[in-house]
């Protein structure tokens, strides 16, 4: 353990030197605070004003009786001011210092102690403001931004620890990283486009002729790019020479990304052009929602909403739910593995959905939208993905993740997959097991848990594979890493899945072999591109089924109703306790059967579940239970184990949530025994689960008091517009933000 903190000296009182002082003077988190500044008078005017305990002239007794020394000096004065202090610097002392460039500092500190001390912990608040001086000091300066630390191998873990709650104390949030890595960073996110404005603004400026009109017109573009052009010249001078090898390389992959655009520009090469600014959009889009904390990965964590239902109600008129879910992840997967543009329309603009999008965005296809369910996808063919540069986050969806692994791991780089907490709690042995049967290599966390890392560039052979439960995740996986593979792939279903992958393969013109339950892939072939009318969701619209279906006086058409015969358990299910249910304007639409689906109340009665309608209905098992609580006898759902492993443990959190609202319900291993009855009010727990919250503010048709359903800001995963579209059909649910 270091020595608590007494004295800390703060080596020039600028903005910087001086806002460190005053908010550590302000928060007495390190003792005494000393200022020390070439100029005296800058001293003398921050103890006046406040910012520190003590000016001082002399720097070297100040050095010597320091616990911790802090060096605010520019970054070409480091070099002398560490040689004039070095030889009075105790040796248990803790430095750092606050330079914007760090190879450069610790070459100097090298060249003047030799062996770094322990004590030596670089730094760098990423912190600022146009005003300098002392005057300008503010304690609130660094609250919210981030720190910088770049601990070198001499440097104690004690030492990084104390700086780590040094700044922690100013509000600033530190990261670690080498130095190396904090340079590159910095000379691409800060250095370069300095470099950029400076030189724009100067070459504009140079234009003889018209520099004046050219300046007198600029629009906002203009102000907003070359703001920072303003900034101090010779500080800009001092960085570039600090940080000129990580600077150097940055500004030679722009001039090549700018050579790049200027020939697509030169030959009318607009599939080019819109690449590079499509993805700059996205890219930027994504960089704004994680700026503004609404990114879904952030909106996931943070963001706290609540369902509050009303009791009562009943629902009619005409709806449309949102696109499939299923088929919307395996548009974009397929359509950017095609060749050629695949246009989709209705495509679900849920947080799983895009997360697929983004995901194939990052490895490099130029998606367009979506904008209004309407998306364009410029494939690039089935080995035209490009390695992401960084892991690939998919959110809450277990779809993304479980078809992704399969396609990934036949690719030549490397990748890993993330996701959220719910998802980071899912199986994936399921996918990883077949898959390095297949000769993949895919390591993952604790029991097959996510994130997975993939390794590329492994030769994949296909085997045939008797899938031990009925996951249509599982087959798709398997089929599209089967694309890639040497010899043909196949996969035997315990019970049918839904085939939205085998029917849009075979849409895009790859042939899908399908011998009873097994379906078979032969690699090498290549996928069209073509059109995907994505119908509305079934496992969406069954919310409102049921809602019809327990709810007097309801009569209810939802159009365009996906009613591929592998998930249609709902209907089937309903129908078999007596739901009064139409389907109407039956066709088909790219593939896939639709209709208008009409339901009117009709009293219900309690089953005993068949056990083959269960894969065909697996997702719409929590809205199942609030129907059967709504109907008269016993329902009984067996041979549902699955339900435990999705998005939470559904049996448990269906179980806990009804007994709470005075359901008599009780969970077995694989499913329930749920006796009709009414419902009371109550506060329920969604676990953050898109469908156990819906279900609940269904259920509120026919309880006797509110209910409030806590953690549903996940429902935007399959079914943005939820509580909007209930309110419209007659569910009295509202949302609460927090
Ligand atoms: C899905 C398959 C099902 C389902 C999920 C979507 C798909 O999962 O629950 O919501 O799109 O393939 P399993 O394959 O794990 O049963």
């Amino acid at each position: 353990m270091s020595k608590p903190i007494s004295k800390t000296l703060i080596i020039g009182l600028g903005l910087i030197g001086g806002s460190l002082a005053k908010a550590l003077k302000i928060n007495r988190h390190c003792g005494q605070i000393i200022g020390y500044d070439r100029d005296f008078e800058e001293s003398k005017a921050g103890y006046n004003a406040g910012v520190i305990d003590l000016a001082i002239e002399n720097l070297v007794d100040a050095v010597s009786t320091a616990d911790l020394i802090v060096l605010a000096v520019p970054v070409k004065a480091m070099e002398k001011v560490l040689m004039d202090i070095a030889p009075f610097i105790a040796e248990d002392t803790l430095i750092t210092d606050v330079g914007s460039t760090k190879g450069n500092v610790v070459a100097a500190a090298k060249r003047v102690f030799g062996d770094v001390p322990t004590g030596f912990v670089p730094g760098h608040p990423i912190a600022g403001s146009e005003k300098s001086g002392v005057a300008a000091a503010d304690h609130t300066l660094f609250e919210n931004h981030k720190v910088i630390l770049t601990p070198l191998a001499e440097s104690s873990s004690d030492s990084v620890n104390v700086f780590t709650r040094m700044w922690e104390s100013t509000g600033a949030e530190v990261l670690v990283m080498n130095v190396d890595k904090h340079d590159e960073v910095l000379a691409a996110t800060s250095h370069l486009p300095h470099m950029l404005a400076f030189s724009l603004v100067d070459t504009l400026a140079q234009e003889q002729d018209n520099n004046t009109d050219i300046f007198r017109y600029a629009a906002g573009g203009f102000r907003d790019f070359t703001r920072i052009a303003g900034s101090d010249p010779t500080m800009w001078h001092d960085i570039c020479l600090a940080n000129k090898q990580a600077l150097l390389s940055q500004l030679d992959r722009y001039t090549a990304g700018l050579a790049n655009l200027r020939a697509a520009i030169e030959c009318g090469d607009s599939e080019s052009m819109l690449g590079t600014f499509t993805r700059a959009k996205a890219a930027r889009e994504h960089f704004s929602r994680i700026l503004s904390g609404t990114a879904y990965s952030q909106h996931m964590s943070n963001q706290q909403v609540t369902f509050r239902a009303q009791p009562g109600g009943s629902v009619s008129g005409k709806i449309r739910v949102p696109g499939d879910k299923s088929i919307s992840h395996r548009s974009i997967m397929l359509g950017s593995l095609a060749d050629g543009v695949t246009e989709v329309t209705g495509f679900l603009e849920g947080e799983d959905s895009l997360a697929t999008l983004q995901a194939f965005r990052d490895m490099g296809v130029v998606i367009e939208g979506p904008d209004a369910g309407n998306v364009t996808i410029y494939g690039v063919g089935v080995n035209g993905l490009q390695a992401p540069p960084g892991p690939l986050y998919v959110g809450n969806s277990g779809t993304s993740m479980r078809l992704l692994s399969g396609l990934l791991a036949a690719q030549a780089f490397d990748t890993e997959l993330s996701g959220d907490e719910s998802l980071t709690k899912r199986p994936m042995g399921r996918v990883a097991d077949p898959l390095r049967l297949m000769g993949a290599e895919i390591e993952t966390a604790e029991n097959g848990r996510p994130p997975l890392k993939i390794k590329g560039g492994q030769s994949l052979k296909g085997i045939h594979y008797d899938m031990p439960m009925a996951s249509a995740q599982v087959k798709s996986c398997l089929l599209l890493a089967g694309l890639y593979a040497e010899g043909d792939t196949s996969v035997t279903e315990p019970a049918p899945t839904r085939d939205h992958t085998e029917r849009m393969l075979t849409g895009f013109g790859y042939p899908v072999e399908q011998n009873g339950s097994t379906a078979k892939v032969t690699p090498g072939g290549q996928l069209h591109a073509t059109r995907i009318d994505v119908p509305a969701d079934i496992s969406s619209a069954t919310f409102f089924m049921v809602a019809a279906a327990i709810c007097p006086d309801s009569d209810l058409t939802i159009e365009h109703v996906g009613i591929n015969p592998t998930r249609i358990g709902i209907i089937n299910i309903l129908r078999l306790m007596g739901a009064n249910l139409e389907l109407l304007n039956e066709r088909e639409v790219g593939g896939e059967p639709v209709a208008d689906i009409r339901i009117r109340y009709a009293p219900l009665k309690g089953i005993h579940i068949p056990e083959d309608q269960v894969p065909l209905a697996i997702d719409e098992f929590p809205a199942i239970f609030i129907a059967a609580i709504s109907a008269e006898g016993t329902t009984v759902v067996s041979g549902a184990e699955e339900l435990r492993v999705k998005e939470s443990d559904r049996i448990q959190a269906m179980v806990d949530g009804l007994k709470i609202l005075g359901a008599d319900i009780e969970g077995t291993e694989d499913g329930a025994v749920i006796q009709g009855g009414t419902l009371t009010g109550g506060t329920v727990e969604s676990h953050d689960d898109h469908r156990i919250a819906m279900a609940f503010a269904v259920a509120s048709l026919r309880s006797t008091g509110t209910i409030t359903i806590n953690e549903c800001a996940n429902v935007a995963t399959s079914f943005p517009g939820f509580v909007e579209l209930a309110q419209s059909a007659g569910i009295k649910v509202e949302k609460e933000k927090g």
